[in-house]
């Protein structure tokens, strides 16, 4: 069992925002955890993210058993590559090249480092409140647990780096107008989550994509879109043709591709294949945050929120919640100690007023209701008087 003080480090980090008892996890089952002391959560964070179909899903743990068997990584390539690749551009018919990495960082560094290639400049504008991994020229503004721990800016980031960073509004049109026309000789590239996810959860308004991807192509840049958190990243294949070995932008890694992560990532994209749950999660997602809205309300808080796929999220203020700006108004007391009732309840929420929410295939009916009738008694307590 985790000692006091690994426990307090814990509660330093990811729970240092909210406070409250943070837990190591034992085991995660379908769309619940359970932590070393036996308590079980509902659980809302998923890895944050890619879990879409729950944890130790049988068909994704049986296809990382039959992979581990065969042996964890050769530094060869393997078929299953090959076939999670054409898996990918099968299902996003707009990717005609793809190449495997460890982490979102990694992917962010390599395309930033593409397109400062292809186009022979230097600057990137990204916009407040996205977070495009830890890489030197991301943490600027930037979202996730950059945004909750308040940081301006890292230290040991030089700031010959940070300097090639532009940031903007999210959604603000005039503010992307300004920068192209300002700065169109010199920048690579637009780097933007297509639905901001790491300040909570913020859609684009309409046209707003479309909008950025005309103008980068205006002024020569590129675009590009960080699928992370949302999905798929698209790029054109003549481009990444400059990716090393077949072109000369360096990208590399010992563990890519390895072929216990492709049988995984096979295995849940046949699963989502073939049974389409998007729609049905979306529901699920939205009748969250309806019920978490409707129960603000009732006990006198302001909150707006909103679902996009399987992925959701409410803040405690009035809507809408245009921008990262927009988002910081909330009241990130109130968010503490909902956080800490919800997780004392057997729901835990990302740690974070500045995190989205997921939900998977194996949050049903009743897990969702249960989760509002935790939500209420929350919101009961911390908005007593309001
Ligand atoms: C949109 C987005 N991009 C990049 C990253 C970085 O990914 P990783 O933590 O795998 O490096 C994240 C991680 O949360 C993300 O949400």
């Amino acid at each position: 069992m985790p000692s006091v003080t690994w426990r307090s480090q814990l509660a330093r980090g990811a729970f240092g925002a909210v406070g409250g008892q943070p837990f190591f996890t034992a085991s995660g089952q379908g769309c619940r955890l359970e932590d070393v002391d036996g308590s079980q959560y509902i659980d809302y964070v998923l890895s944050w993210g890619p879990l879409i179909l729950g944890h130790s899903h049988k068909e994704v743990t049986a296809a990382v058993d039959r992979a581990l068997n065969k042996g964890t990584h050769f530094g060869t390539p393997t078929p299953a590559e090959v076939e999670l690749a054409e898996k990918v551009c099968a299902l996003v018919p707009s990717i005609e090249m793809v190449r495997f990495v460890n982490s979102g960082t990694e992917a962010m560094m390599s395309a930033v480092r593409l397109a400062r290639a292809v186009t022979g400049r230097d600057l990137i504008l990204k916009f407040e409140g996205c977070y495009h991994g830890h890489g030197d020229g991301f943490l600027v503004k930037a979202g996730s647990g950059f945004a909750t721990l308040g940081l301006p800016s890292s230290p040991g980031v030089p700031r010959a780096i940070s300097e090639l960073t532009l940031t903007v509004a999210f959604n603000d049109r005039d503010a992307v107008a300004e920068a192209l026309a300002r700065h169109a000789e010199r920048l690579a590239a637009v780097i933007v989550e297509p639905v901001v996810g790491n300040a909570g959860l913020i859609p684009p308004e309409p046209g707003f994509l479309e909008f950025l991807r005309e103008g980068t192509t205006r002024v020569g840049a590129l675009l590009i879109f960080d699928e992370v958190m949302t999905g798929f990243r698209v790029a054109l294949a003549e481009i990444m043709a400059r990716v090393a070995p077949e072109g000369d932008v360096y990208q590399a890694g010992t563990l890519s591709g390895n072929p216990v992560a492709m049988a995984a990532g096979l295995a849940q994209l046949r699963v989502l294949e073939r049974e389409k749950p998007f729609a049905l999660l979306e529901g699920r997602a939205s009748l969250l945050v309806e019920g978490i809205c409707k129960a603000a309300r009732d006990h006198g808080i302001a909150a707006s929120g909103a679902a996009v796929g399987s992925m959701w999220g409410v803040y405690f203020c009035e809507g809408p919640v245009r921008s990262f700006q927009d988002a910081s108004c909330v009241d990130r007391g109130l968010f503490s100690a909902y956080h800490r009732e919800c997780l004392a309840g057997g729901v835990f929420f990302a740690p974070s007023p500045f995190e989205a929410g997921f939900i998977s295939t194996a949050h049903g009916d009743v897990e969702v209701g249960d989760t509002l009738d935790v939500v209420d008694r929350a919101l009961a307590k911390v908005g007593g008087g309001r």
